[in-house]
């Protein structure tokens, strides 16, 4: 089956293609379903923000469109900077931001965090589907690693060593937030598609 990734991110459309295509689903982005704009984040939760922009992209490509939304929860941060992962960064790069939170991290005496992901699949005909994946982990005090992205070189993840951006895609696909939300969903789909496809 075909189904629409509502964001053009080029490093979560690989990721989540490494982890949906195995399982026989096809995932073209946004712009390559027509659709060129990107909803505005203005939810409270992973979960609203990813509903907004499922929503949006289905409104605009009349497919299933399947969106996530995720960030970084820093125990020290009271959580942050969350769902606003993203605009904690603003227009200073990864690298500063990264800074930024370890020697927030190194003030305190709890170097905890999270990395979590939710999944929202809204369908044509106005049905649902959801799904979260976590990954608890703890900051580093170094800045470490080459692959990933955002805020994988400062995240250790919990029984491993080094950062996530330390490991392969495939590697972090097997573990990470975002593979696990999405080989929930993927459970949930097949199950949902093949009672779409049963006879009555
Ligand atoms: P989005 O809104 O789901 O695109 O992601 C929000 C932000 O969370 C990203 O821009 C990154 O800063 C951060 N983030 C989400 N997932 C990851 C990840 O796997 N590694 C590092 N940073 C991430």
């Amino acid at each position: 089956m075909e189904i629409v990734l509502a964001s053009n991110n080029a490093d979560k459309l690989r990721e989540i293609r490494e982890i949906l295509g195995p399982m026989g689903i096809t995932v073209v982005s946004q712009s390559e379903a027509g659709c060129h704009f990107e909803a505005e984040e203005t939810g409270e939760t992973f979960e609203a923000n990813a509903r907004i922009k499922a929503r949006a992209a289905g409104a605009a490509t009349g497919r299933p469109c399947v969106a996530d939304d995720s960030g970084l929860e820093v125990n020290a941060m009271d959580n942050g900077p969350g769902v606003y992962s993203s605009r904690f960064c603003g227009d200073r790069s990864y690298r500063e931001t990264c800074r930024e939170i370890v020697s927030i991290v190194d003030g305190s005496d709890d170097r905890g965090a999270r990395f979590r992901c939710a999944v929202v699949c809204v369908f044509p005909n106005g049905d649902e589907l959801t799904a979260e994946g976590v990954i608890e982990g703890t900051i580093g005090h170094v800045f470490e690693g080459e692959h990933g992205f955002g805020y994988d070189p400062i995240f250790v993840p919990e029984g491993h060593t080094h950062s996530m951006a330390c490991l392969t895609d495939a590697e972090k696909n097997a573990i990470s937030h975002r593979g696990r939300a999405f080989r929930a969903f993927a459970e949930k789909l097949q199950k949902y598609m093949g009672k779409e496809h049963t006879p009555c």
